[in-house]
């Protein structure tokens, strides 16, 4: 994909439908077997490139992964650091925002993210990184140059 304009986000673009199939593909390949919960996530770069991840669960719980920190380390890993949206999808029945982890990684790079979450019926919800974790510790705090 080329680069974003910033029309290219508006609600019903082609941008957006490619994002929320990205994610509903990377659901599929979640690997859940403990929680059941699927997710999956479509980050676009602002390259235009879209990185796609699942959550991956562990039978040591706490080394399972997000589906969204799964996406930002397949971006970075290509080296790409400055995003501009990211799709969430889930079965849930209502849209579920980023986890506190997955938000404060996702500041890291993007602090205006637009973070859309849909589920497979449909329903959606639209926030910005920056209202979903206010007064964010970020790489500024460490006060370095
Ligand atoms: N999960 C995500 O992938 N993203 C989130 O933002 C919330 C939770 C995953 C982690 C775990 O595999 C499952 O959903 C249940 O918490």
């Amino acid at each position: 994909m080329t680069a974003t304009r910033a029309d290219d986000l508006l609600p019903g673009s082609h941008r957006w439908a490619v994002l929320r199939d990205g994610a509903a593909a990377a659901m599929e390949r979640a690997y859940a077997p403990y929680s059941h919960f699927r997710v999956g996530a479509a980050l676009l770069g602002s390259d235009g490139s879209v990185a796609q991840g699942c959550n991956v669960e562990n039978a040591c719980y706490p080394a399972g992964i997000c589906a969204e920190r799964a996406a930002v380390a397949t971006a970075v890993s290509r080296g790409v650091r400055e995003f501009q949206a990211i799709v969430i999808c889930t079965e849930a029945d209502v849209p579920t925002p980023p986890c506190g982890i997955c938000r404060q990684v996702l500041m890291e790079f993007a602090p205006e993210l637009v973070v859309l979450s849909v589920t497979r019926s449909g329903a959606e919800a639209q926030w910005t990184l920056s209202d979903l974790l206010p007064k964010a510790f970020t790489p500024t705090s460490l006060g370095r140059r």
